[in-house]
């Protein structure tokens, strides 16, 4: 079965305050209430998840973690919050392997082994991860494809096949990500490397988990490139930074998906 595309929004550490961060929820709800066929998940700083729930309520919008511990459960691990504690919170989705806590040099320098374990323990809690991976650069001898490979079979190490039901990947190549992008990324480089995941995720874990994961597009996505990663580059949904925080720029990426999904279901 077709799965929706899904539209998620990696507020990273914004907004602010947690009133601020109401408002563009609110936003973002009026503006997408109407959507049949787009799964909304936002991933605001932890702190806001309870309260974002409580205001998302009925609406069709989930809310997600940015981050999760590779500790489980409870325990003497300082500045930590697990994957079940989010659960407990209502989130129900968690990214894992985001570019900027790669980076060694601005973050973390998290490893695919760490982020394996992340993988795991928001698996175990009940929360359905959103797997990040992405070249830093992309290289003429094009072994950034080995770096993308590793990157996917090192963070799915002892997944199983039923589990991989509920993950997600989103290819984001860092050169495209930010407000210091090299350059856009164009559909056929996303539709490209789609192919390549999903190959990669055939040989390891055979045809089913392979066409059904859902791989999302992100990397300066906005309401001007969205409808070319869909329709040309057959995305199944992005992983919005920057324009997650306008609701009227992520609600309109939003509309453009709905449309998009009626296309592919045509
Ligand atoms: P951006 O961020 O849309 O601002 O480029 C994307 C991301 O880091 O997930």
């Amino acid at each position: 079965m077709a799965k929706r595309t899904l539209i998620a929004g990696n507020w990273k550490m914004n907004p602010p305050s947690v009133r601020e961060a109401e408002k563009i929820l609110k936003g973002v709800m009026a503006r997408t209430a109407g959507l049949r066929k787009t799964e909304i998940v936002i991933f605001p700083p932890s702190v806001f998840i309870e309260r974002l729930v409580k205001i998302a309520g009925r609406s069709k919008i989930r809310l997600g973690a940015q981050d999760v511990s590779v500790q489980s459960g409870s325990g003497a691990f300082t500045g930590e919050v697990s994957a079940d504690m989010f659960y407990d919170s209502r989130a129900r989705y968690a990214i894992a392997g985001h570019s900027e806590r790669r980076n060694p040099s601005a973050g973390r320098g998290e490893s695919n082994h760490e982020i394996n374990f992340k993988i795991k323990a928001a698996l175990a809690a009940g929360l359905s991860p959103v797997l990040c991976v992405g070249e830093r650069e992309r290289d003429r001898d094009h072994a950034y494809l080995q770096l993308i490979k590793s990157q996917v079979e090192e963070c799915l190490k002892g997944i199983s096949k039923k589990s991989m039901e509920k993950m997600i990947i989103a290819y984001e190549p860092v050169w495209a990500i930010g407000r210091n992008a090299v350059r856009e990324a164009v559909p056929e480089e996303f539709q490209e490397m789609k192919i390549f995941i999903k190959k990669i995720l055939a040989d390891k874990f055979g045809i089913v988990p392979a066409d059904t994961v859902r791989i999302l597009y992100g990397g300066s996505v906005s309401p001007k490139n969205a409808e070319g990663f869909l329709r040309e580059g057959e995305a199944d949904g992005f992983l919005v930074g920057r324009d997650s925080l306008s609701p009227d720029k992520f609600g309109r990426i939003a509309k453009i998906a709905e449309d998009a999904g009626q296309w592919r279901l045509s």
